[in-house]
């Protein structure tokens, strides 16, 4: 086993910044979060050998997008998580200035990561390497090194490799910016994870019919779901517009069809996967029992993110909870998985209109709402959502400027299913048609107010609180 001459650094601080972080009242009670420094995308998620595992990225020396190593934790049931060593970092030449994003597969038994070396020089460029890291007999990860390196015609920003298993071969999608500056996805196939031929691009700015889409595309995932298949991405650089694509960059998905033997991918329309203030880089995996598996990262990069007031306790960041994805008429659901029922406490319930529904405890809740708008949820006076005839309107101030901003939802809204944590909310909307996950941080105890003339019907639980062990 070879050490990084990062790791005294990262257990004192880790050691350090543990209690300090843990001691916030924003530390999430029941979501996965760092235990000290930043934590940005969810990595290598995966169903391997009866165990759930998901890695992440980790800057463990800071809340700064630096030292990116891979967290990683284990789970059988997607609630109750435990820590595992520390699986990769950044210590070798090809991946010095960071381990940057990747997945995992099940290589015959062996569970192998598949992630990108990233290369910063001196003079502002970058390139990247994809590579491989095999886990050893302590639980830990052995790097094999770089198996591809940047194609021709593109820039440093290849990365976030995405692999999976199609009949006898292995297939990769690959974010990437080509030369022009143009954000794309490639597809590349194996037969045994170390040589691999670069098939093209399958999707991207100017690509199917999209003008232009953005300039980098990230975080490719890709996955078939009722013969409908899904690319989901995170393009950087897309329009905004009146209602969506609101953040600094946002996660999309598309529906299509994918020839694996011409390398084609027909695609339809762009959709935002999740229309909150805080989702992006989202990964999925498909259980033993089959189910599609989504987390993603509750935070968005180049924005407020540096003004969240958590990095006082010296971490920022949380993960989604897990959803599972499911399709209906072509769209892309998602919904809460079913095991985090088993947190929810005693059930309340509450029927008549808005204003007169008790003030109900926000800290760790989970509510189902059924209405026809024209109420508002506020939370603890700083987070504001607004139930119209056209949708949803969520409210909250700038870190920064201290001005309202919104996101929007548009369409008819019938019921809510609402997540809400320490310092975050998750909304499905018409049982996963939509969600909008974002953070918040109230000056107080979390508490929900229902306001409105309007008629609902809640029933609501308190949510346990669990601890990565
Ligand atoms: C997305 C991302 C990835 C990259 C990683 C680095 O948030 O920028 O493209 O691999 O974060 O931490």
């Amino acid at each position: 086993m070879t050490s990084s001459a990062l790791l005294p650094n990262i257990l004192q601080a880790v050691i350090r910044g543990q209690k300090k972080a843990m001691s916030d009242a924003y530390y999430p009670g029941f979501h996965l979060a760092p235990v000290t420094g930043l934590l940005n995308d969810p990595n290598g998620f995966i169903d391997f050998a009866g165990r759930y595992h998901l890695f992440y990225q980790w800057n463990p020396l800071g809340c700064k997008h630096q030292h990116k190593c891979w967290g990683h934790w284990s789970s059988d049931d997607l609630v109750h998580w435990q820590h595992e060593p520390i699986a990769l970092m950044p210590d070798e030449e090809y991946d010095r200035s960071g381990c940057y994003s990747g997945s995992a597969v099940d290589d015959n038994g062996v569970l192998t990561l598949i992630y990108t070396g990233n290369v910063k020089f001196d003079d502002g460029s970058r390139t990247a390497w994809q590579c491989l890291a095999i886990q050893n007999e302590a639980g830990g990860f052995d790097k094999s090194g770089p198996v591809i390196a940047l194609p021709a015609g593109y820039t440093g920003h290849v990365r976030d490799p995405k692999v999976w298993q199609y009949g006898n071969e292995w297939y990769m999608v690959l974010g990437a910016q080509n030369s022009q500056e143009e954000g794309k996805v490639l597809l590349l196939r194996s037969a045994d994870l170390h040589d691999w031929h670069n098939l093209g691009e399958i999707a991207g700015s100017g690509l199917n019919a999209l003008g232009d889409a953005g300039y980098m595309w990230e975080c490719p995932d890709m996955f078939t779901l009722d013969d409908t298949t899904f690319l989901i991405f995170c393009p950087q650089g897309i329009t905004r517009e009146k209602h969506r694509f609101l953040n600094t960059h946002s996660s999309a998905w598309v529906a299509g069809e994918l020839d694996y033997d011409a390398a084609r991918y027909v695609h339809g329309a762009v959709n935002e996967l999740d229309a909150g203030f805080e989702f992006y880089a989202p990964q999925t995996t498909l259980s033993a029992d089959g189910r599609r598996l989504l987390v993603g990262w509750m935070g968005v990069p180049d924005g407020e993110e540096m003004r969240q007031p958590t990095i006082a306790h010296g971490w920022i960041h949380q993960m989604t909870c897990v959803r599972e994805l499911v399709t209906q008429e072509g769209r892309l659901l998602q919904r809460p998985v079913k095991e985090l029922q088993s947190l929810r406490g005693e059930e309340f319930h509450f029927k008549g209109r808005a204003v007169e529904a008790p003030v109900i405890g926000a800290q760790r809740l989970e509510i189902l709402l059924v209405a026809q708008g024209g109420i508002t949820l506020n939370f603890a006076d700083t987070l504001h959502l607004e139930w119209h005839d056209q949708g949803l309107r969520l409210a909250r101030r700038s870190l920064e400027s201290g001005e309202w901003q919104y996101r929007y939802w548009r369409g008819a809204v019938s019921q809510l299913q609402i997540l809400c944590d320490h310092s975050s909310v998750e909304i499905f909307i018409n049982e996963g048609e939509g969600v909008m996950s974002s953070r918040y941080f109230p000056a107080k105890t979390a508490q929900l107010t229902l306001m409105g003339d309007a008629e609902v019907q809640a029933r609501y639980w308190s949510l346990q609180h669990t601890v990565i062990e």
